[in-house]
Order: C-alpha cells, then structure tokens, then sequence
C-alpha cells in the first residue's frame, strides 16, 4: 500500500523473511531502497577448519583461556562444531566499522560477562550479562560493547533457525503455562533510530565460507516503522524457571531453544529431587545419537577436577559419562544447587578446531578414575550429569 515520505515519495517496503514465504517475516519501511549497492569488494574468506582426528573420547576444554582480540567477526575462536551448528567464544577489543548480516545462521549469543546493545533496522536490544541474544538470520545489525574488559561470549551459530521448543507451545504459538519461561521474558526490539543518511556503508553478509562486502549507499538502518515476528530479541538466562521433581527430572526439563539437529538447555539454581531416597546426582548414562556439551558459566562446579568458569565438557555420543567418583553418594540429602551452564546437544558428532586442541585438558578422559578423587566427600555440580 502506498505510504509516503513527508516529501511525498514512497516508502520502500522490504519483506524480511524465511523459507520463501511461508516462514516467519517482518515488514519494514525504509526511506531510501535497501537494494542500492554502491560496489562490491573482494570477499574474506570465513570458514571453519576442523582438526579433530576423529578419536572419541570426553574433552575439557579450558574456554576460559582464551584472549581477547579482534572484531565481532574476526575475534570468534571457533572451538566445536559441525553441518548444523558451530561454537565459538569472542572477545571482541575492536569496534565493528561493518554492519553484519548472516544469511545462512542464526545466531545465540550467551553473554557470558559483558553489556551493551545490538543494534539493527527494527531497533535496539540491549543486553547484559546471562542474557541470550537470537539474532534470525538476514536480519542486518551490528553489535556495540560498553567500556570496560572485553566481554566474553559463547557463539552458537545454527545453520537454519533457532526457535523455542515446541512442546512449550500451544496451537497458535503461544508460550504453555508449563513452559519454564514466558513472553514476557522476551526483550524485542526498542527505540527505533532512523538513520536517514548517504555515503559509504559497508555490510558483510557470512554465506558459502565468505563474508561478502556490500557498500551501500545509504545507512542500513533507514527504517522509520516495521511489524512482524522476525527480529532479534534477548531474553536472560535468570529467567529461566527450573522444573524440579521429587525424583531426578532427565535434562530435557532444562531445554529452551531448538533447532535443526540440536538444543539449547539452560542449567540454573534449582532445589535437587526432595523424595527422601532421591539421589539428586544423575545415573551414568550414553545418549547414543548425542553429542553433548556443557558450557560452566558460573556455580560450584570448581569443586571437579579441573572445571572452572569459561570450561567446555563434551561427551560424545558412543561412550558413558556420568557423576564423578564419590559425588552420587555425596549428593544425597543436598537440597540445591548454585550451578549455572549452556548445554548444546547435536544429534549428529562434534569435530573439533585447532584452537579446542590447544586448550584441551588431556587428563580428563581418564577422570572418573577413584584414585583421583580423594575420599569423595566434595559434591561436584558439573560431576552430576
Ligand atoms: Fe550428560
């Protein structure tokens, strides 16, 4: 429909959406044509290498040790990933002078510690630390830290969309009053600022290994209105409300996003099983179709061998993992825990980088061994699962 400028030029609508038309989209209206690309440069190559030889066995991977540097782009530090997903932490010290669009991702970003705001043509999100912030691909946006340390970021990039589970869902989409978080939890978009502005804009769209180098000639964020159901938004990890049991509840209570081939589950301060011959530490268990990952960003959990804030475990599918020694006859009687940790579970196998090798704790395949535990007193959060 015709909605015109001040000046009496037309708005230009832009559809922004997923799977043809049959997706989620929104509509914006920008002043000048999102279409107008002043040249095009040479693309920088953007993919992953991976350097895993294939060998199964449990990883600790000492996240937390790895500098800070570079952009948003070029300061992630690819760690896991395969055709579905990839894992990355950035801690980004230089300021993107690009807008950024992923035309194959969307993008969860864990804030590990840090704040600031994603900006993008539908508005601003702030964010802070324990927040995920889900940018849907295509949607063009840049990223600004406030001053400070550089912040720490856990990078998960799903090839297609990432969407809250269905089973939490009714028909019509709407959040189930059993679903442990609610609409209200989710921070949309803000504060609409209208660039209306001509020069050289640069946006590099990630696609097929490359980011690609659009100048534009007008600012990406030109939009004076929009409405629709895609767009990014943050919503925090504290809001997460934990369902407990009287006996051991299994971690899909712990999910809040899926996604092609894999899932996000957020593990939070939550009182243990209270059946009085409840053992609140979880059976050894080999999930055999699962990959799965533990990110530890904060809690008692340093009570395990090795683990410390900033830590990755995975245990690959097609091998037993459990409590450490000691800690399932520790657990009893234990009324809560302070833990909080991301895990990502990929139904199909994890390789790993050059830079998880570097990092990897190579002892902690063989840390269930008793003799390494002491008299197994310690109650270890991370050892429960
Ligand atoms: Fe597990």
């Amino acid at each position: 429909m015709q909605f015109r400028r001040p000046d009496g030029a037309l708005y230009t609508e832009e559809v922004v959406g997923a799977e043809g038309f049959s997706g989620i989209s929104s509509i914006c209206y920008h002043i000048h044509p999102p279409t107008l690309v002043e040249r095009i440069e040479e693309p920088i190559p953007y993919g992953v290498e991976y350097a895993d030889e294939d060998f199964l066995r449990h990883r600790h991977l000492r996240g937390f040790q790895i500098e800070p540097g570079g952009d948003w782009l070029s300061g992630r530090r690819y760690v896991m990933g395969n055709a579905d997903v990839r894992l990355a932490i950035a801690r980004p010290t230089q300021a993107m002078d690009y807008f950024y669009r992923n035309a194959t991702c969307d993008e969860l970003v864990f804030v590990h510690e840090g704040e600031g705001r994603l900006e993008s043509l539908l508005g601003t999100v702030e964010f802070t630390q324990g927040d995920y912030v889900h940018v849907p691909r295509t949607v063009t946006h840049r990223w600004v830290f406030n001053d400070g340390r550089p912040p720490r970021l856990l990078v998960i990039e799903a090839q297609l969309e990432i969407r809250f589970p269905k089973r939490y869902r009714n028909a019509f989409g709407q959040l189930l009053e059993h679903s442990p978080f609610h609409e209200r939890d989710i921070r949309p978009p803000a504060d609409l600022v209208t660039h209306d502005e001509e020069g050289e804009f640069e946006i590099r769209i990630a696609k097929h290994g490359y980011l690609h180098r659009y100048i534009m000639r007008y600012h990406p964020f030109d939009v004076v209105g929009w409405d629709g159901y895609m767009y990014p938004y943050a919503i925090s990890i504290h809001d997460f409300e934990p369902i407990t049991g009287r006996i051991h509840q299994p971690p899909p209570v712990h999910q809040m996003f899926e996604a092609h081939n894999f899932v996000v589950c957020s593990f939070v301060p939550r009182l243990f099983d209270y059946h009085p011959d409840a053992i609140p530490a979880p059976y050894n268990h080999s999930n055999i179709d699962s990959d799965e990952v533990l990110f530890y960003a904060e809690g008692d959990f340093m009570s395990r061998r090795g683990i410390d804030r900033g830590s990755f475990t995975l245990h690959p599918g097609g091998i037993p993992h459990g409590p450490h020694p000691g800690t399932t006859e520790a657990s009893i009687g234990k009324k809560e825990t302070r833990e909080l940790a991301v895990m990502v579970d990929t139904f199909r196998p994890l390789k790993l980088t050059q830079i998880a090798l570097e990092i990897d704790d190579a002892d902690y395949a063989y840390s269930w061994k008793p003799e390494l535990h002491g008299n197994g007193t310690e109650v270890s959060e991370a050892g429960r699962r």
